[in-house]
């Protein structure tokens, strides 16, 4: 089985900018550089067929490339974990991408997604009660922000998880126009 999802990579200055914001807090589980994405959908586990299909699916996908900046940070709090993450706007060129990803999902088989998309790039994951450092975190960069940066690609990624962490491979890439 294959764990996948379709996600855009941010270019090296604002993975630098985001590494900046990070601490050495020990309650957290920072991001390294090779991990920092904004996921457009999260496939899960497919067999090789359906990644084959889907990887092909995605390369029929016609999308102007746009603009986006990082804008804020936030936090998902679940009950026994939780992610800081950094935001980024405008939400709607970003939103219409993941729209046609969603259809390439379904054309392939996939069954819908029903969350609601929440544009994010993780920066931190903790296991455990951390919400007051959490937050402590959310108010010190609450201004976070960077200058605006092209989005001329998207990626199909492969997750291996392993005891040490998520590692992330690019297994296909495909170009805005
Ligand atoms: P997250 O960073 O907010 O956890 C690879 O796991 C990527 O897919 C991550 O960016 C993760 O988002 C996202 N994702 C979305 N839904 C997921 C799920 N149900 N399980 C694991 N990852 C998920």
């Amino acid at each position: 089985m294959h764990r996948l999802f379709v996600a855009v990579r941010p270019p090296e200055p604002i993975r630098d900018l985001l590494i900046d914001a990070m601490d050495d807090s020990p309650e957290f589980r920072w991001q390294d550089d090779e991990q920092l994405h904004l996921t457009l959908r999260f496939v899960g586990e497919v067999e090789r067929p359906v990644a084959e299909d889907l990887a092909d699916a995605l390369g029929r996908i016609r999308s102007a490339r746009f603009d986006l900046r990082v804008k804020g940070v936030g936090r998902f709090d679940q009950r026994n974990s939780g992610a800081l993450w950094a935001g980024v706007e405008p939400r709607e060129p970003l939103g219409a991408l993941a729209a046609k990803v969603e259809r390439m999902c379904l054309s392939v088989g996939l069954a819908p997604e029903r969350r609601t998309f929440h544009p994010h790039i993780t920066l931190a994951r903790w296991k455990g009660w951390r919400s007051d450092e959490a937050e402590a975190f959310v108010v010190r960069h609450r201004a976070l922000a960077s200058a605006p940066f092209a989005v001329d690609r998207f990626s199909l990624f492969e997750s291996h998880l392993s005891r040490h962490g998520a590692h992330y491979e690019e297994v296909a890439s495909y170009a805005l126009e």
